[in-house]
């Protein structure tokens, strides 16, 4: 039977593809290659990529078949972002403390007399359901509007079992109502609460026990192990016990101190090691030889007012695999935009742009273990895309600071129009989704979306 598109999408002056690294991130051999297509075309149906090729070929192909067609007036069009690590459900900011870190006062010290993270487990404790959750819905417009089409979301600003079931269940909330893709992380090991500051053991044993019933509603388990939070031995016996119940590992490590979660990453094979500013050549050497995923924050050392960036350039050179992702967090960095996040990459780090735009989409992707579902345009992949008012892909990082997305298509919906969200559900007021009507009761479906990530995350074994 003849497959027709519901749209193509045509005149797109570069096509930035990203193909080719589905089963593998890329690394230093293929990471300057972002798989361009000049004056390309992508051919979508069911929110799937069916065709991707010039636009006189897939033109020629469908023109006499298909009604939709949506001109990219000759700009840069891409993947959406997959930022693979984020704190995007707090409650309260911390703009006080930033105040006082330009006045002087380090974040470590902020943290010591109670403030710091501890600040916001505060005000996270203190909010309802609701306004969590519109709090969140927010950032995660912000993100869309930015271009970030999937997002990994911790939990970790609770401390406790009633307080990180309700992180995790907006999470939850998020993933069944909101457009962008979440895939959820369990941090009940972000910081030791001040009532077990006398006790730290009995901190990492609660963790421990909130496990299996954290279960379904996380992939991820993550550990901020570094000087002043949990340290390797503790970081070990939290994400183990995680690891035998079939969580997948990632960890927080090097962003203060070297204080040897890189070995302990290698030993476990965690999906990812975040943060690394201070790792040392023997760290790289030791990451090598595994297949963890570099996930660089830069935004940290920005916002933080630091000079320690981990060393993208010389771990990309050793053949590394490295992501790039916000963080977005109230202490560290509160800044919701990937493409600032690639500016801050290419002129802090020395990764080249399309380095850094390779490390923000398919390795990113790979970081989630989303890899067979975004971070490309290749057929069979989500029809998550991106197009930005350029013409050039290197001008995403040289005009930093602002917001290049025009249009964001996720999942072939059109999300995004003229730098506008489109409210997807109420009324379905605009006329131009791209999908068909029938195709939308699906989407709205909770179990279909549950089914289809499960799959998703199986898929790779
Ligand atoms: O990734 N390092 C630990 N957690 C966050 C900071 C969170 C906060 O300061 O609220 C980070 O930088
Ligand atoms: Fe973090």
């Amino acid at each position: 039977m003849e497959i027709i598109p519901d749209f193509l999408l045509h005149n797109c002056g570069q096509l930035l593809t990203i193909a080719g690294a589905t089963e593998k991130p890329k690394t230093s051999q293929n990471m300057n290659d972002l798989g361009i297509i000049l004056n390309g075309a992508i051919a979508v149906k069911d929110g799937i990529i069916i065709d991707v090729g010039t636009t006189r070929k897939l033109r020629k192909k469908y023109d006499r078949k298909i009604s939709q067609v949506i001109d990219a007036e000759g700009k840069v069009v891409l993947p959406g972002f997959v930022d693979s690590h984020t704190h995007a459900v707090f409650g309260g900011d911390r703009t006080q403390e930033f105040v006082q870190r330009i006045q002087g006062n380090t974040y470590s010290e902020i943290l010591k007399k109670g403030g710091g993270i501890l600040n916001t487990v505060e005000n996270t404790r203190k909010q309802k359901n609701q306004e969590l959750t519109e709090a969140s819905k927010k950032h995660l417009d912000t993100m869309l509007l930015h271009g970030t089409t999937t997002v990994e979301i911790k939990s970790g600003y609770g401390l406790d079992e009633k307080n990180e079931f309700k992180i995790l269940k907006t999470i939850h909330y998020l993933q069944q109502t909101h457009s962008i893709d979440i895939v959820p992380t369990f941090l009940g090991a972000h910081v030791i609460p001040p009532q077990y500051k006398s006790n730290p053991e009995a901190y990492v044993n609660f963790v421990c026990n909130m496990l299996p019933a954290v279960k379904p509603y996380a992939i991820f388990c993550d550990v901020f192990c570094d000087d002043g939070a949990f340290d390797a031995k503790q970081s070990e016996k939290i994400l183990k016990a995680a690891q035998s119940l079939g969580f997948k590992l990632k960890i927080h490590t090097n962003e203060f101190k070297d204080i040897g979660g890189v070995s302990l990453a290698v030993k476990l094979g965690v999906v990812s090691a975040d943060h690394l500013d201070n790792i040392n050549l023997r760290d790289i050497l030791s990451i090598k030889k595994s297949c963890i995923l570099c996930v660089l924050l830069p935004g940290v050392p920005f916002f933080l007012m630091k000079d320690t960036y981990a060393p993208a350039r010389k771990m990309i050179d050793h053949g590394l695999p490295v992501a790039l992702a916000t963080d977005f967090n109230p202490g560290t960095c509160p800044c919701e935009n990937m493409q600032m996040i690639v500016s801050l990459a290419c002129l802090k780090s020395g990764m080249t742009p399309s380095e850094a735009i390779n490390a923000a989409t398919i390795n990113g992707a790979h970081a989630v273990e989303m890899a067979h579902w975004v971070g490309s345009i290749e057929v069979g992949k989500q029809a998550d895309i991106i197009i930005l008012d350029i013409h050039d892909y290197n001008q995403l990082p040289y005009y930093f600071g602002v917001n290049h997305v025009q249009t964001v298509i996720k999942k072939g919906w059109l999300v995004v129009k003229d730098k506008q969200l489109i409210d997807l559900y109420p009324n379905q007021a605009f006329g131009d989704s791209f999908r068909r009507k029938d195709t939308r009761k699906k989407r709205n479906s909770s179990v279909h979306r549950r089914e289809r990530r499960g799959r998703r995350v199986c898929d790779k074994g």
